[in-house]
């Protein structure tokens, strides 16, 4: 692969003529977001293959959206210790973070451990963290969720502004994870957010889009990274019991499926300087073809 440079857009580059800054090396940041994890088939790619997509990507920092690690239901202390463990370095989250509610605690004193920040004024723990890496720099998180098709909080439009400003006078390197239903509300906050930061990618659909792109202003953006759990499963659920939420029209019991794990992700490369993200991959592993079953 050629040696990327950052572009030249100043006077000089359109004339071919290049200061010499111009042309060194981009220096860069590489994220692995990786998306929901449900229950212990997720965990269990989290355990046993983590660490190799890390080697791999040349990964310097790793998100994972933990929301459904407890059975498909929350987090628990202990898994969230387990995925620090493993490499993670901030868990973020979604609806299904007061699941288990023995986590409110943890979360007021653990930083890394997110809560869309949307959610109301006192509610517990914190919803972006500015993570220090030392000689690497800092990147700052931001998890929000949406509003459309699910229980209405507060706009996360005008947070993810106040949030990016607070976080902008530490670093330029700022990475959001969009917790929502609806496509068009993740896009429009691709659109809102191009420029202003590194990242937005979508969670908690559970299925990977193919939309992975860099938007114009230099912002990665995926509509929703995937799940990383059970595909012998309706979204992580058990086949059976979804399948008579469907048929029959009446509530079910939920229990997290055990089978086909898989991971979902992506990798983002970013400018440390302007923090402006260079590439976007997406990583399915393993493919439908090939099935693996894991112990967490
Ligand atoms: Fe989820
Ligand atoms: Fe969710």
């Amino acid at each position: 692969m050629p040696e990327r440079v950052r572009p030249d857009s100043s006077i000089f580059g359109l004339l071919g003529l290049y200061f010499p800054k111009k042309g060194m090396p981009l220096e860069t940041l590489n994220v692995l977001f990786v998306g929901d994890i449900v229950g212990n088939p997720g965990t269990g790619m989290i355990t046993n293959f983590l660490k190799s997509f890390v080697e791999k990507h040349k990964v310097d920092f790793v998100i994972a959206n933990g929301e459904n690690a407890a059975d498909g239901k929350g987090i628990t202390e202990k898994l969230a210790q387990k995925f620090f463990g493993a490499g993670i370095h901030v868990i973020t989250s979604g609806n299904h973070i007061w699941d288990k509610f023995q986590i409110h605690e943890y979360m007021m004193q653990e930083k890394n451990l997110l809560r869309p920040l949307n959610f109301p004024k006192g509610s517990f723990g914190s919803g972006y963290v500015i993570y220090d890496l030392g000689q690497k720099g800092k990147v700052g998180v931001i998890n929000l969720q949406g509003r459309t098709f699910m229980y209405p909080i507060d706009d996360p439009f005008r947070t993810a502004d106040w949030a990016v400003e607070k976080i902008k006078a530490e670093t330029n390197l700022i990475i959001i994870d969009m917790h929502a239903e609806a496509t068009a509300e993740k896009v429009a906050m691709g659109w809102y957010l191009d420029g202003k930061v590194s990242a937005v990618i979508g969670t908690h659909s559970h299925i990977q889009t193919a939309d992975e792109r860099i938007l114009p202003g230099g912002t990665a953006y995926i509509t929703d990274v995937g799940m990383t759990g059970p595909y012998d499963s309706v979204i992580g659920m058990k086949k059976e019991n979804a399948l008579k939420r469907f048929v029959y029209a009446t509530p079910s019991r939920y229990e997290a499926a055990e089978s086909d794990a898989k991971l979902a992700a992506v990798v983002l490369s970013i400018d440390k300087e302007t923090g402006k993200s260079v590439s976007i991959e997406r990583i399915f592993y393993p493919p439908f073809e090939q099935t693996i079953n894991t112990k967490s």
